[in-house]
């Protein structure tokens, strides 16, 4: 499969703060790339960067084949991104909001007009359609805003957290119009902070942390990482004695709260898990063995929750 996106090297600071740190990536065609990363792993400026709103330090970038830095225009014509804060006017109606972009976009009147009207039916918005944007709701606007990206199908689609903020029907209805736009081909890569979201859509995942890719792989290759076929998690309320069991379990990536999650494959180790907190004298207030979920695999790659 070849690589519509293909970065190498791509660095970016802001004064003394690394943002991007030399991160490379290629995304194959037709595929859902998950970027996941904690608050302020540089998730942001990777879109901000290939969608040519910032422009990086060094390295290099090619978008359906032509160059980030030296063919911006032709990168252009192969995006559509919706970014982490709405993009739309708030004086005009949705449907203006929306014929507006696909006036810009170069579509006839009567085209951005049906366009316009199919979108919004599909995010649930016909009723507030001819509404001014300014009267909708957070999770109204964020439905908007995908529409808007979504006017003129383009090859490649950038989502920055596109789910934050949505209730659960509209993000069902998200995932299903970004599996139809998979099944046409469109590549996508969103980030997203529900690491759910990642495990549905994503056919590969990518965490990033200080810039850096720390892991990727399928859902499946990054769980198997932290515990192929089950883990156990022991929640334990009280501060002192969670430590005193990180410590007699070997612990040291995990976070300051929440529950610790090990490795457990088999009733043997489970058992030995058991034993060494005995030994030690505490009594967990929960201890459960469950399959693992992207969540462990965040915590253990980044040492704090997402
Ligand atoms: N315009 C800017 N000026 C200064 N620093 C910035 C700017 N934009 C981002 N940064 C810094 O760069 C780093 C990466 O920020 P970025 O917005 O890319 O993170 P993110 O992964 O998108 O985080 P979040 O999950 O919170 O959206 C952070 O340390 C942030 O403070
Ligand atoms: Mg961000």
């Amino acid at each position: 499969m070849t690589a519509i996106v293909e970065l190498r090297h791509l660095s970016k600071s802001f004064g003394t703060t690394v943002a991007l740190d030399g991160l490379s990536l290629a995304i194959p065609e037709g595929s859902v790339v998950g970027l996941l990363g904690p608050n302020g792993a540089g998730k942001t400026t990777l879109i901000n960067c290939l969608t040519t709103l910032l422009r990086p330090d060094s390295g290099s970038a090619t978008i359906a084949g032509h160059d980030l830095l030296t063919e911006p225009d032709k990168v252009r014509a192969h995006i559509a991104v919706t970014g982490q804060f709405a993009a739309i006017d708030e004086t005009l109606t949705g449907r203006e909001n929306l014929v507006f972009f696909g006036r810009l976009l170069r579509l006839g009147k009567d085209e951005a007009k049906d366009r316009a009207g199919g979108l919004l039916e599909r995010f649930g918005l016909s009723a507030e359609a001819d509404k001014p944007v300014k009267t909708y709701s957070g999770g109204m606007r964020r439905k908007l805003d995908l529409a808007a990206s979504l006017v003129v199908p383009r090859p490649v689609l950038f989502l920055d957290e596109p789910t934050t903020g949505l209730d659960p029907v509209s993000r069902e209805t998200l995932w299903d119009t970004v599996r139809d736009l998979r099944s046409t081909g469109v590549t996508i890569l969103l980030t997203t902070q529900y690491l759910e979201e990642a495990d549905q859509l994503a056919d590969r995942i990518v965490v990033i942390d200080h810039g850096k890719v720390v892991a990727e792989g399928t859902a499946q290759e990054l769980k198997d990482r932290v515990g192929g076929g089950a883990v156990c998690e022991i929640r334990i309320a009280d501060p002192g004695v969670r430590e005193k069991a990180m410590a007699v379990l070997g612990r040291s990536a995990e976070g300051e709260d929440g529950p610790i999650v090990l490795p457990a494959e088999g009733v043997e180790a489970l058992a030995g898990i058991v034993k060494t907190l005995e030994a030690a004298k505490i009594e967990p207030d929960d201890l459960a063995l469950r399959k693992p979920t992207l969540d462990d695999v965040f915590r253990s790659l980044t040492g704090r929750p997402e």
